[in-house]
């Protein structure tokens, strides 16, 4: 369980160039609570014991703080000395007829006044967005990089909600989520099964863990999605991308990896998992996403055709494993 929120406690000051990681972070919320959702059958989206709220309600909620958010930034930026209060009792989210309407209809309303948000802060200058105001309950300056940093925390906490009822309440449903660290574990133990009995990774030593946590560290730090595909708490395949070169000539251009469980193939795993990350893709600009697969690799050929990627290139005896030369086929698709 995560800790409450009222006990939560928020740096000060953080610096003007952290700004554009908040403001990636941010413009990804809304497609998080899709990317997890997604699966879920409405009438188990809108389900409530009457002691928590459902799970389309916690969505519901972040889209009516959204306005919140919005006039505290107003404040910033107009010079005031205090921001502007929250209703400590959510009013709003329990009168509120969340569970009336489509998920979809939630999701755009909050992506229309998200977009706002992340623009406005986009556009500010070093002065005005160090700016700072009383926040009313810390009761500690604020300024608009921390105040993107408090929004972004207080959305993670609710996705964090909703996966942690997903894990409780429907253990039989598949759902996609940002992996977290403990999910790096069966993370590795999938790359090392795929690395011991096929040539799908052109590597033959297995993936120690820590390894594999700076792998992922480094991902999240450039906002770069690693999703899992998880049945509960079980983490059955992942996803995720990388830059496909170093060279910044290349900054669009991405190349993905999906791996799923031996055990759990051909169920729509896969599919799902590399449909999610288009839109995260583009969230972050990229234009076009590479895959890479060994020729021999008929069926991953196959899955990437079928998701809209046609083969551009097949180069061959660029890869060794198993003593023998490989050939690798790339694949694109534009997001
Ligand atoms: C390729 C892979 C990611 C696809 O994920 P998946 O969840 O099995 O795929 P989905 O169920 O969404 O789609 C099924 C399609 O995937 C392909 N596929 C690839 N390997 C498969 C397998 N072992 N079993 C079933 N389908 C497979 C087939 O094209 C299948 O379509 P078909 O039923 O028309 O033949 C997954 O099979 C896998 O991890 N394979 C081993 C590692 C690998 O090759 N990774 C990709 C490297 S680029």
């Amino acid at each position: 369980m995560q800790s409450p929120w009222l006990t939560r406690r928020f740096p000060e000051g953080l610096p003007f160039e952290a700004l554009p990681a908040h403001v990636d972070r941010l413009r990804a919320f809304p497609e998080r609570a899709e990317q997890l959702l997604a699966t879920i059958p409405p009438e188990l989206r809108t389900l409530s014991d009457g002691r928590s709220w459902s799970l389309q309600r916690e969505v519901g909620h972040l889209l009516d703080l959204e306005a919140l958010g919005l006039r505290r930034l107003a404040e910033l930026k107009s010079g005031a000395a205090e921001l502007s209060p929250a209703d400590m009792q959510n009013r709003r989210t329990y009168e509120a007829r969340h569970d009336d309407v489509a998920l979809e209809e939630l999701l755009s309303a909050w992506r229309a006044e998200r977009d706002q948000l992340v623009r406005e802060l986009s556009e500010l200058n070093a002065a005005a967005a160090t700016r700072t105001a009383l926040h009313p309950r810390l009761r500690q300056p604020m300024h608009a990089v921390d105040l993107a940093h408090f929004i972004a925390e207080h959305d993670e906490h609710h996705l964090a909600r909703i996966e942690e009822r997903l894990v409780r309440d429907h253990p039989e449903l598949v759902h996609v989520a940002d992996a977290r660290e403990a999910d790096l574990g069966a993370i590795t133990a999938i790359f090392n099964a795929i690395i011991a009995t096929s040539t799908a990774i052109y590597r033959e030593e297995p993936f120690a863990l820590e390894e594999r946590r700076a792998w992922w560290q480094e991902r999240v730090q450039r906002r770069y999605p690693v999703l899992v595909a998880r049945r509960g708490a079980e983490v059955l395949g992942f996803s995720t991308f990388g830059d496909f070169r170093a060279a910044p000539g290349y900054r669009f251009t991405v190349e993905h990896s999906v791996h799923v469980a031996p055990g759990q193939r051909g169920a729509g795993i896969g599919e799902r998992l590399v449909r999610a990350l288009f839109p995260r893709a583009k969230l972050l600009g990229k234009h076009m996403m590479i895959a890479g697969t060994d020729s021999a690799n008929a069926g991953s050929i196959r899955f990437h055709e079928r998701l809209g990627f046609t083969r551009c290139a097949h180069l061959r005896e660029v890869g060794f494993k198993h003593g023998r030369r490989l050939d690798l086929v790339f694949l694109q698709r534009a997001l």
